[in-house]
């Protein structure tokens, strides 16, 4: 089997940060509780004018800056994103035009906040099988712009941002094992409101509603732990890699309290697990990424290193990756 890899990470957080404490001018609630129950601090809020695409193209360029791949040589762009600037185009064919990559096709994928790590199992496939060489998975949300900012139980968790990955053949190491779940009975716990596409002709005045997202917190944090845990246990089991010889975990990033409990359902001490979520909130498919991106920076993910990725989301949709870090 051919070895498979990241070659080239990037991210694009926008500018303005949003605090506790400016939430808690917006809503009844405090810098204390947030920290408490989430472990968030902070996040980002995209400028007015800047789309998902906008987000997404500057972590590619990001990525490519830095990539032994160049534009021109990327044949396949996925971006991961349930946040699209419109139906259609893709948000993927936006980057592929900024960037340049002209050989490329392009689509996007829709796993909530999975959806880095289905993005990049699909490209992993189409480089396995040898359709194309190389190609670029782009996580980006803006999540800002589907929450209902009257609603203290939403409105705290998510921002903005994303993040970037070149995936090409690698000589050491590479992705060593793939895992993605979903549980389709449970999609009623997390969703937008209202459901545009749902929506009748007739109803047109309903279509100006503006769609925000609505969860059970409580229902999805039970089975956030379980599922994220069971990921990491099956990727690991299906790479032959010892959950405890795993150099670093990067979880996506919803609550410090899942990471936290995660960890000790899977056997794995906390202090592996890579965290900034107190930066960011929740930046849905991006949030994975980005965390990634950071936790190489910072060398805490090393040439050689073995490392889990673990996501959850609405779906519900989970999936967890074994990487063996190539560079
Ligand atoms: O990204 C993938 C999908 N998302 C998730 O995985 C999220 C999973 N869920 C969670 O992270 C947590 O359930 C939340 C952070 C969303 C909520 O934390 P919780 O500890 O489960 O709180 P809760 O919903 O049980 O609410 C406890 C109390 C309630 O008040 P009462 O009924 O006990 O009086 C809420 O009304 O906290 C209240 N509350 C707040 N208080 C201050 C809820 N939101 C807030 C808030 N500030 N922002």
């Amino acid at each position: 089997m051919k070895k498979i890899g990241i070659v080239a990470l990037g991210r694009y957080l926008p500018a303005q940060k949003l605090t506790n404490a400016d939430l808690e001018k917006l809503v009844d609630t405090s810098d204390e509780w947030i920290m408490t129950r989430t472990g968030i601090k902070e996040r980002r809020i995209a400028a007015s004018d800047e789309k998902t695409s906008d987000l997404a193209i500057k972590a590619a360029f990001d990525a490519l800056k830095n990539s032994p791949v160049k534009a021109e040589d990327i044949e396949a762009v996925i971006v991961a994103t349930t946040t699209p600037d419109s139906g259609f185009p893709s948000v993927a064919c936006l980057v592929q035009k900024a960037i340049g990559a002209k050989k490329a096709f392009a689509f996007d994928v829709a796993a909530a906040c999975s959806g880095f790590l289905y993005a990049m199992t699909t490209a992993k496939q189409f480089i396995a099988t040898g359709m194309v060489k190389n190609a670029l998975v782009v996580a980006g949300d803006k999540f800002t712009t589907i929450v209902d900012w009257k609603d203290r139980n939403t409105c705290v968790l998510f921002g903005d941002g994303a993040g970037a990955a070149v995936l090409s053949s690698v000589t050491q190491g590479g992705i060593l094992s793939d895992y993605l779940i979903a549980e389709g009975d449970s999609a009623e716990l997390m969703g937008i409101v209202p459901d545009k596409v749902r929506t009748p002709f007739d109803q047109g005045l309903e279509m100006a509603k503006l769609p925000y997202v609505v969860m059970n917190g409580q229902d999805l944090f039970k089975k956030a732990v379980p599922g994220m845990a069971e990921a990491v246990r099956i990727a690991a089991e299906k790479a032959g890699v010892n959950v405890h010889d795993l150099a670093c975990v990067v979880p996506h990033q919803a609550n410090d309290r899942i990471i936290a409990s995660v960890a000790k359902r899977a056997g794995v001490d906390k202090e592996k697990f890579f965290i900034n979520i107190h930066k960011y909130g929740n930046i849905s498919a991006a949030s994975v990424v980005v965390a990634l991106c950071e936790a190489v920076e910072e060398g805490r993910i090393k040439k050689g290193d073995k490392i889990a990725l673990v996501v959850f989301g609405a779906g519900l949709v989970a999936a967890a990756n074994i990487i063996e870090w190539s560079y």
